[in-house]
This record gives structure tokens, C-alpha cells and sequence, in this order.
């Protein structure tokens, strides 16, 4: 298997540069680097404008790096713990209107959230960075430890950001998979008229 990416029409590089690598390097990263990221998260498209993504993180060096390595599952935890940050990604459910009136649901909180995602793990690509996002994170822990309110929002996901290593420094177990991924012929994914799907 090749892990070259041949796109089959003409893309910005970036879209293929982009990649969920695990094997981190251990290093620590300027609070500005993930700053940008954020920035570019900040400028997604949502329904209505209304921007429900919401993210907390730590640093590595962070007084609170190892309680933020603490909410990724076990297998994310192997490889995530030499991450440089970790960002917990949430989403609101709803509204906070100022004027009195009821909360409204935000129908679209979890997909406006990852236009964000795919905002930020671009920009990351960008700036030769790995931001790898994980849905193995332990949900119960992360709005316990920071205080989220379930009925408010929604935990999404985890991403582990840093510099790549070479893949012989992870976990034998996760070495094979440390290569780019292919992905469905465009033809069995966006159809001309009739759905096919
Ligand atoms: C919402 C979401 C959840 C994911 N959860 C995990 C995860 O828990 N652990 C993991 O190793 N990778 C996880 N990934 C990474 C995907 O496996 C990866 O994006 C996919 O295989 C495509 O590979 P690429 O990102 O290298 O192009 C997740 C990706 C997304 C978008």
C-alpha cells in the first residue's frame, strides 16, 4: 500500500497534507502556535452565525497537562500523553439569550463544531503541526473535572497537536497504521442528479 495522496481533481495541497499522525515528538509548543489554530477555528461558517464551538485546553508544561491527557481513553492515551496540547472540543446545545427569554436549541451545535474542527487541524497542517482529533476521550470525567453541564453542552472530541516524530518511537501496536490513509473513489460520495448513496 502507497501512502501517497493522488487527489482525482485539482485541490490546494493542503487538503492532502493533512494528516492524523500519533507519533509526536515530546516537545513543547508556544501558546501563539495553538493561538492561531484557535483563530482560524474562531472563523468557521455555522448556522445562523451562532458559533457553538467551544474548546479548553492545556499545554504541555501546563499545571494541568496531565489531568487534560487524563480525558483521553486508553488507546488515545498511549500515543496522545507526548502531544505539546490537548484541546477538549464541546459544543453548545443551545442559546443563552440575554433578553429573559428561554434557552433555544442550536439544531446544528455538532456540525457548525466541526467546520470548526477542520478549521483549526488545517491550519495546523499549515504550520507543519499534527492536530490529531480523537473521539476516544472519557466524556463523564471531562464535565466532571471542568464543570460542564450536560444539558448545555456536548463533549466532542479531544485533539492531540504537536510536531511529528519518526513512527519507530510509538508503541510497536500503532506503528503499521502511522502512514496517510486513502480514501473512497469521489464517484461513490457525490452524485449528479440521482442519490445513489
Ligand atoms: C470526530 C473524529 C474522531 C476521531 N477519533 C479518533 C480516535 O479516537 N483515535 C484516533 O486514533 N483517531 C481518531 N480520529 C482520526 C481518524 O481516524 C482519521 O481522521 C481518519 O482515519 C482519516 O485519517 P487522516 O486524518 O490521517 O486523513 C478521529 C477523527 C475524527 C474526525
Amino acid at each position: 500500500m502507497t501512502d501517497q495522496r493522488q487527489p482525482e481533481h485539482a485541490i490546494h495541497p493542503i487538503f492532502t497534507t493533512r494528516w492524523s499522525a500519533r507519533s509526536f515528538t515530546g516537545e513543547t509548543m508556544p501558546e501563539s502556535d495553538l493561538l492561531a489554530m484557535l483563530e482560524a477555528a474562531r472563523w468557521a461558517h455555522s448556522a445562523a452565525n451562532r458559533q457553538p464551538w467551544r474548546f479548553s485546553y492545556a499545554l504541555r508544561g501546563d499545571r494541568n497537562f496531565d489531568q487534560y491527557v487524563g480525558f483521553l481513553d486508553d488507546g488515545n492515551r498511549e500515543w496522545g500523553h507526548k502531544a505539546a496540547a490537548i484541546v477538549i472540543v464541546l459544543s453548545a446545545r443551545r442559546t443563552k439569550p440575554t433578553d429573559g427569554s428561554p434557552p433555544r436549541p442550536i439544531g446544528s451545535h455538532s456540525l457548525d463544531t466541526g467546520c470548526a474542527l477542520q478549521s483549526l487541524t488545517l491550519q495546523a497542517a499549515m504550520m507543519d503541526y499534527i492536530a490529531h482529533p480523537m473521539g476516544g476521550v472519557l466524556p463523564d470525567k471531562i464535565r466532571a473535572e471542568l464543570g460542564v453541564i450536560d444539558e448545555d453542552y456536548k463533549v466532542e472530541c479531544g485533539i492531540a497537536i504537536g510536531k511529528l516524530a519518526p513512527a519507530e518511537q510509538l508503541p510497536e501496536r500503532f506503528r503499521e497504521r502511522e502512514r496517510k490513509s486513502q480514501r473512497r473513489p469521489l464517484s461513490d460520495t457525490a452524485f449528479r442528479g440521482e442519490f445513489k448513496g
